[in-house]
């Protein structure tokens, strides 16, 4: 009796074996189903009615998603995860030495295991379907393709591009994969069973091709050993260079795929096993795994509850800047909606339209979009510097000035141009939603709605819902920025909402390191060796001197002596130093390519660098802790739900570093009680800011954030 794996053989000698996991949306291989895979390989070996077999999805948006996450999230016995590993390996061998060729049919996505199936069948076609999808993301998760797929795949399509498809856990479409020569053949959608079975029939009793042998592509710089060596060596250079050493996988799987291509498949598999047992019971591997649940997780938080969202059929946005480009030209690319972009330049318009044609333009060089579809959507974005046509908007979204006056003004004047029931949304980062809608005749439909810079780049969007919002106007927004491809997370209307309130600890720490006389290559260096995109100093430049200098003075404001400035605060914009936008800031310039720090800013700010060898645990203690302990308090406050999603918002809003799984889960494996006593060190030697919190205290007793803190937790009030 199978319940996964369905058989069916025909009198024309084609067979197909169905992959459908009973009770799942898609197909897993989860033990169960490699335990009935194994009885069914046993069975077809032995078939002699069998000419040629398919092997086909149960599920209708999909092929196969992979092993089961769970699975390798519980393991943490080496030993274990190497079987787990040799497992897979047996399967899929016996798996390609059927005594018939095996066809794997791709129509949806074909991840992971997925994908390592289907290199141990003789042939592979693909559905040409948009959301069909191949790829091995492993590394994404801290481990490696581990069934066979670190050897199989650079025999099938090379080394280069094996090893961009393994280090980097990307996806390519039914396309590039011919292209690859991943697949043999791309089948059109709207016909995919006939022409697949068309195509299995001609093989029916054919010799599987290149028995046991892998068609090595014959490439001049992988066939030498030189050209090898300099094709790793470049590998592990550029690994090192990205992953600053923090992620063990990439670096593990470049030596695998060397092994299996230089000792061959034997050796290859071996190394593929000793590595999963290794990789897959790391912290980091855990961290990511952690990672990855909370993005699952996410997919299923509605907002507030007791009302549904409300359709939306059209589009503004206020303010053709920076963010209000990136958001007009994101509605034009995600959704088929029209877009009125307003403002009150000509100038200012103009480069909104050249900002979003410029990114299009991207997505058609890089073949994400064919051009005229590119051109149908800019076909969508109408500048304007009125308020016509916003009598059939449902959502308006302002990215004007960050002043609350000027934001008051105009969100009483679009109130008045707007019908009944349109939802009105603010991006502004730091000031109170709340007050921006106060002056219109409905402000429960004021909500905020806080994108991160760059627009096109960044997967984080704070919701913001004021005290008496409506709550269907709240589930619009969020159920729009879910439309947009973004992931929304409910915050609470308090100054700096969650991420910049914990930035902001975090870049102002820094700039106490500066008055000390620390150097801003070495804060910065620490930072980003600690795992950050970048330093602290880099990031001001890039947001902006004079908007991260205002968002400190609002959150100073708010904060008052947990959050001092250093009075030298505002001469850097007021000298106009504004960050890579005008070319001067902490770091000089050439174009937009950020070079060393000036040393003409340590004089315009009155410092002297002295400090020598500094410690960079110090540096990080210093400005990582500082958010730790406004975390507990943002979570006691209500700002955020559940420690899950503080975690979550600051890796997708700052880019935190996910191996580190987040930053509360980091707090809370590092131990909280020794992070309350360095702060109490800290809170001697350099300030009272670091006095701990009673909050922080609190999350101690009660066991760490993730269990005072749990996920479905009703924190807000
Ligand atoms: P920006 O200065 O690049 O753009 C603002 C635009 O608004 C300008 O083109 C200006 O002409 C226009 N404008 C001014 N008054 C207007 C009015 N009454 N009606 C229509 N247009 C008007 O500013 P940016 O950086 O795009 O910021 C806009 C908002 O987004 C601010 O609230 C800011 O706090 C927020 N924000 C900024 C982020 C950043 O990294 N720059 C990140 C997240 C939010």
């Amino acid at each position: 009796m199978t319940s996964i794996f369905h058989l069916e053989v025909g009198a024309d000698r084609l067979a197909t074996l169905t992959f459908d996991s009973p009770d799942r949306k898609v197909n897993v291989f989860t033990r169960a189903a490699f335990q009935e895979l194994e009885r069914v390989i046993d069975e077809l070996a032995a078939r002699k009615d069998i000419g040629c077999l398919i092997l086909l999805s149960g599920k209708p948006g999909s092929f196969i998603a992979g092993a089961d996450v769970e699975e390798i999230a519980r393991v943490t016995d080496p030993v274990e995860a190497e079987a787990g590993s040799r497992v897979g390996h047996r399967l899929f061998s016996a798996w390609e030495a059927l005594p018939f060729p095996t066809v794997a049919a791709i129509r949806g996505i074909c991840l992971g295991g997925g994908l390592e199936i289907s290199l141990a069948s003789t042939y592979r076609v693909a559905s040409d379907r948009p959301d069909t999808k191949m790829g091995l993301p492993e590394v994404r998760l801290g481990i490696l393709p581990g069934w066979g797929g670190s050897t199989r795949l650079p025999r099938r399509i090379g080394i280069a591009e094996a090893l961009d498809l393994i280090l980097t856990g990307k996806t390519v479409v039914g396309r590039k994969a011919l292209k690859l020569g991943l697949i043999d053949a791309l089948l059109p959608d709207a016909r995919f069973l006939d022409t697949l079975r068309d195509f299995a029939l001609e093989r029916v009793d054919k010799p599987r091709r290149d028995e046991g042998e892998f068609d090595l592509k014959e490439m001049l710089l992988e066939k030498n050993p030189f050209g090898r060596k300099i094709l790793f060596d470049q590998a592990r250079k550029k690994t090192l260079e990205t992953t600053h050493g923090h992620y063990p996988a990439p670096l593990r799987a470049i030596e695998v795929v060397r092994v299996g291509i230089e000792d061959g498949p034997r050796a290859g598999f071996d190394a593929e096993a000793r590595a999963v047992a290794e990789l897959a019971t790391s912290r980091t591997a855990k961290n990511l795994i952690h990672v990855f649940r909370l993005t699952e997780e996410a997919k299923k938080e509605n907002g507030l509850p007791g009302a549904a969202p409300r359709e939306v059929h059209s589009t503004a946005v206020l303010g053709a800047g920076v963010m209000g480009g990136g958001i007009a030209q994101l509605i034009a690319a995600e959704t088929a909606l029209p877009v009125r972009m307003k403002d009150v330049r000509d100038e200012a318009l103009a480069s909104g339209m050249q900002h979003a044609s410029r990114l299009f333009t991207k997505q058609v060089e890089r073949r994400r979009l064919a051009a005229p579809e590119a051109r149908r959507k800019m076909g969508l974005l109408h500048p304007t510097l009125d308020y016509t046509g916003f009598r059939s908007v449902d959502l308006v979204i302002e990215a004007i000035v960050e002043n609350m006056g000027v934001k008051q003004e105009v969100f009483a004047e679009t109130a008045k141009h707007v019908a009944e029931g349109a939802v009105l949304a603010s991006n502004t980062s730091s000031l109170s939603v709340g007050g921006i809608g106060s002056k219109t005749p409905h402000p429960e439909r004021v909500v905020g709605m806080h994108f991160f810079n760059p627009v096109d780049k960044m997967p984080l969007v704070e919701v913001i819902a004021p005290e008496g919002s409506d709550p269907a106007a709240v589930n619009t927004v969020f159920a729009f920025t879910r439309k947009l491809g973004k992931t929304p997370v409910l915050v609470k209307d308090t100054p700096g909402f969650l991420v910049n309130r914990l930035l902001m600890f975090y870049s102002t720490e820094a700039l106490w390191l500066l008055d000390e006389g620390y150097r801003i290559e070495d804060v910065d260096r620490a930072m980003a060796d600690w795992g950050m995109p970048m330093g602290p100093m880099a990031l001001t430049d890039e947001v902006g001197i004079d908007v991260a200098t205002k968002v400190a003075h609002i959150l100073h404001d708010a904060f008052s002596d947990r959050l001092p400035v250093p009075d030298w605060l505002d001469k850097a914009p007021q000298s106009g130093r504004l960050g890579t936008k005008n070319g001067k800031g902490f770091y000089r310039y050439e174009g937009r390519e950020r070079k060393e720090p000036d040393p003409e800013i340590y004089t315009l700010l009155g410092l002297q660098p002295r400090v020598e060898n500094p410690d960079p645990g110090l540096i990080a203690d210093r400005m990582v802790l500082p958010m730790v302990n406004e975390a507990a308090r943002c979570l006691e406050e209500g700002v955020v739900r559940s420690a899950a999603e503080l975690d979550l918002s600051l890796i997708f809003g700052t880019g935190f570093p996910p191996f580190r799984g987040g930053l509360c889960r980091w707090a809370d494996q590092e131990n909280l009680s020794r992070i309350v006593a360095t702060l109490e060190r800290l809170e001697s030697t350099v300030g009272d800011r670091f006095e701990p919190s009673d909050a922080l205290r609190g999350t101690v007793e009660a066991g760490g954030f993730y269990a005072r803190f749990p996920s479905g937790s009703p924190a807000r009030d």
